[in-house]
């Protein structure tokens, strides 16, 4: 890919706000031919520090809703501000993924980018409390980090240098995924991939100068991103 859109934020106000492998990589990956309308209103969901609403909100011309737990929505406000951008635009918003405070059938998409592994892994999430808020034919774009083949019975002391077994719970391959989502009743399940996108979005997040990103070289160093992989999930409300 060429990253032809997310290439112009390499800047250090964007680089500073990123909380992992590069997020405007996968979401400009995630997005290529997209079928979200014009103009459409979607939910940012575990919108981090706004990076990827920033994104979605100057790039696609979509009016987003950035909802995050662990950011603060007044910090992410000023961010937005400084971006240029106005709550036209933008709205910053305190959230929890399992109880969104929206009206049922409010928004065409919903976007997340590292973020849903932490909450979807329940598998009445995606039916019960997230589908309700997506117009009957409304898309959902997911890019989540994952793994090659799920090996958590037999973990490779690589993965083990960074993070702990209950992290990587929370990592799974796209048989995982696949199957925890097609048994959602109301949706059509486009697609689950691996992502191209997996190398270029590590390499950014690894030079950045973060004590995560400290934390997660000791993995890649030693070789532990070959069991790693980013994937894309996409599904439609019927
Ligand atoms: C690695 S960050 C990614 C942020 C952003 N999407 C990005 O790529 O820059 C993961 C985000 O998931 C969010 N998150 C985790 N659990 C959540 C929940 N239950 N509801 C809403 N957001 C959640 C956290 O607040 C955090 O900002």
């Amino acid at each position: 890919m060429k990253y032809i859109r997310s290439k112009k934020y390499e800047t250090n106000q964007i680089l500073e706000k990123m909380m992992g492998p590069n997020p405007l990589k996968l979401l400009e990956e995630l997005l290529e031919h997209h079928r979200i309308p014009q103009r459409a209103t979607v939910m940012d969901l575990g919108s981090g520090q706004g990076v990827t609403s920033v994104f979605l909100a100057r790039e696609y011309g979509f009016r987003v809703f950035a909802a995050d737990l662990w950011s603060s929505p007044t910090e992410n406000k000023r961010f937005f501000d400084r971006m240029g951008l106005t709550t036209e635009q933008i709205i910053p918003i305190h959230a929890d993924a399992n109880d969104l405070p929206f009206a049922e059938e409010f928004f065409d998409a919903v976007i997340s980018v590292d973020s849903y592994h932490y909450f979807g892994r329940d598998p009445e999430y995606l039916g019960k409390r997230l589908l309700p808020f997506v117009k009957h034919g409304g898309f959902l774009y997911i890019a989540i980090p994952g793994m090659k083949r799920d090996c958590h019975e037999d973990l490779p002391p690589e993965l083990l240098l960074s993070w702990t077994p209950e992290q990587l719970d929370t990592i799974h391959d796209t048989v995982y995924w696949t199957n925890l989502i097609a048994q959602t009743e109301g949706i059509d399940l486009l697609s689950v991939r691996e992502m191209e996108s997996n190398e270029a979005a590590w390499n950014d997040w690894l030079a950045c100068d973060n004590e995560y990103a400290r934390n997660d070289r000791k993995t890649m160093e030693a070789g532990g991103g070959r069991y790693l992989n980013f994937i894309a999930v996409v599904l439609q409300r019927k």
